[in-house]
């Protein structure tokens, strides 16, 4: 009750005594000018324009040009004409996040989307665009996290508060790899933000892939690809406040968000209409400054709260690798997954590149026997990718190398290893187990079945038929040269 009236009293006292008020100058494509209080705004101030219909639509300053205030529109332009009225919102934007929120879907205002009433408001603000907090009050990364996908928890092995990337060109699985984490990792809250992507994903990703048991631990924050640039930027802004929430509650959450550079393209489209020149691929220098502020959300959380491990996707525009966004996420986060399309193609899903992907963390949370096999699991793969030419074509003569004819053997049990249906979870102690049994490592790992690690029935066990379940698969042809060269 206490916590109602102060809660009671500092709503009162968050009711302004006066009102200021400036009005619509001009409209110029998705701008709106504002004259008369271009003195007292600055720019990312809060004003509610009153379109005709008493209709009021919620915008944000991006910035002045000839003595008058540059503002955007959360929503549409419709009924915005020269006079209306432009009221100055003088609190700071914020959400007071209630654990009842779990098992809702949320959009970029944190209004409720799902048709299931209203949202339960909690007793504090979270401000939407919080500053991440400074670095020597963060605790470290603590335990590994379980993803549930075998090659990640092995190769890439993610730690409670970390943050990593996941890099790919268009439909090469990135959301299939997030649904995926989003049902059977062990994080205690999830929060996934949709952003800018497709209103059908949303829907899908929602009743087919969270479904009713992975909502329950779950938030999700919508705004898709039709929606103003601003509600698209906000959304991956609330993601990050909502995860601020569970994690000063104490709760170890897994951030998700869908994608990094619909975020970064709606920077693009803020600064790009406010008239700030474009840097690099039309990206204007904003957009570099804005990606830290938001990725640098997520990470571990100050002393005695809980953590925020983010995994971010990154759309790899024309599958470069190097372009603006993917280059300046990549320098930002502590790892990175590279889903590679030729993988992809060949059928093995998730099409999880091990050698180009990276966990900055893992090395140190690993104990020696992991980091021997990974170590092991990493050789083969390289020796096996350096000669997959040479293999394919024939022109390797099988017993002049023993790690090649190690490689040629084992390959297609990794590859298998890899290999991980939408619906087979794997814990981390399994797929450490199943990728030693998978290269014969005899180094001190429990194989399944031990104590503490699941029977081999979840996953199929590694078999020699694999990788190849297409045609063009660099497993098939392997064995062909193989005894070819016997003879
Ligand atoms: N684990 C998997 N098993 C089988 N097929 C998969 C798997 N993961 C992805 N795919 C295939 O890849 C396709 C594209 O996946 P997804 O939509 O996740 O890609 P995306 O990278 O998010 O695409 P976009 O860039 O268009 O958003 C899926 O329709 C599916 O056919
Ligand atoms: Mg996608």
């Amino acid at each position: 009750m206490t916590s109602f009236i102060r809660n009671f009293l500092t709503e009162v006292q968050r009711i302004p005594d006066h009102r200021i008020f400036g009005r619509v100058v001009g409209v110029q494509g998705l701008l709106i000018e504002i004259g008369g209080i271009q003195t007292t705004l600055s720019v990312g101030d809060r004003v509610n324009v009153v379109a005709r219909g008493e209709r009021r639509v919620p915008c944000e300053v991006v910035g002045f040009r000839g003595g008058r205030a540059l503002v955007m529109p959360f929503g549409t332009l419709d009924g915005i004409g020269l006079g209306c009225l432009a009221e100055l919102e003088r609190a700071t934007p914020s959400i007071y996040p209630h654990p009842s929120w779990l098992g809702r879907v949320i959009n970029a205002m944190g209004e409720p989307v799902d048709g299931l009433g209203p949202l339960l408001q909690g007793p504090d603000a979270f401000p939407i665009q919080a500053a991440p907090p400074s670095a020597h009050a963060r605790q470290r990364v603590a335990g590994k996290l379980d993803l549930g996908i075998r090659a990640m928890n092995s190769f890439t092995t993610c730690c409670q508060g970390q943050r990593m990337g996941i890099f790919a060109g268009s439909g090469v699985g990135k959301s299939s790899v997030m649904s995926m984490m989003a049902r059977y990792s062990s994080a205690d809250i999830i929060i996934l933000g949709l952003i800018g992507e497709r209103g059908r994903e949303a829907r899908e990703f929602i009743e087919d892939d969270l479904g009713e048991e992975g909502m329950k631990r779950s938030i999700v924050i919508v705004a898709t690809s039709d929606e103003a640039p601003l509600v698209r930027r906000q959304a991956a802004y609330m993601t990050m406040a909502v995860s601020e929430f569970f994690r000063d509650r104490g709760a170890n959450v897994l951030c998700l968000m869908d994608s990094v550079t619909r975020f970064a393209m709606a920077q693009r489209e803020i600064s790009l209409s406010a008239g700030e020149p474009p840097a690099s691929k039309g990206y204007t220098p904003t957009v570099f400054a804005e990606l830290p502020k938001l990725l640098e959300r997520a990470g571990p959380g100050p002393v005695g709260k809980g953590n925020i491990t983010g995994l971010f996707t990154v759309l790899v525009e024309g599958d470069d690798h190097n372009e603006p966004i993917s280059d300046a996420v990549r320098g930002i986060l502590d790892g990175h997954i590279v889903l590679d399309r030729t993988i992809g193609e060949r059928g093995r899903y998730p099409a999880i590149n091990i050698l180009r992907s990276v966990s900055r963390t893992m090395p140190g949370c690993n104990t020696p026997e992991q980091n021997a096999l990974i170590r092991t699991a990493r050789r083969i793969i390289s020796t096996y990718e350096d000669m997959s030419e040479l293999i394919r074509l024939g022109a390797y003569k099988a017993g002049s190398n023993a790690e090649v004819d190690q490689a040629i053997e084992l390959y297609p049990r990794i590859e298998a290893f890899l290999t991980q249906g939408k619906t087979e979870p794997t814990d981390l102690d399994t797929s450490y187990a199943l990728l030693a049994e998978a290269i014969h490592f005899d180094g001190g790992i429990p194989r399944p079945g031990t104590p503490g690690v699941a029977p081999p029935a979840a996953p199929p066990r590694p078999a020699v038929k694999p990788a190849v379940r297409g045609p063009a698969k660099p497993a098939a042809p392997v064995r062909p040269a193989a005894k070819g060269a016997k003879k």
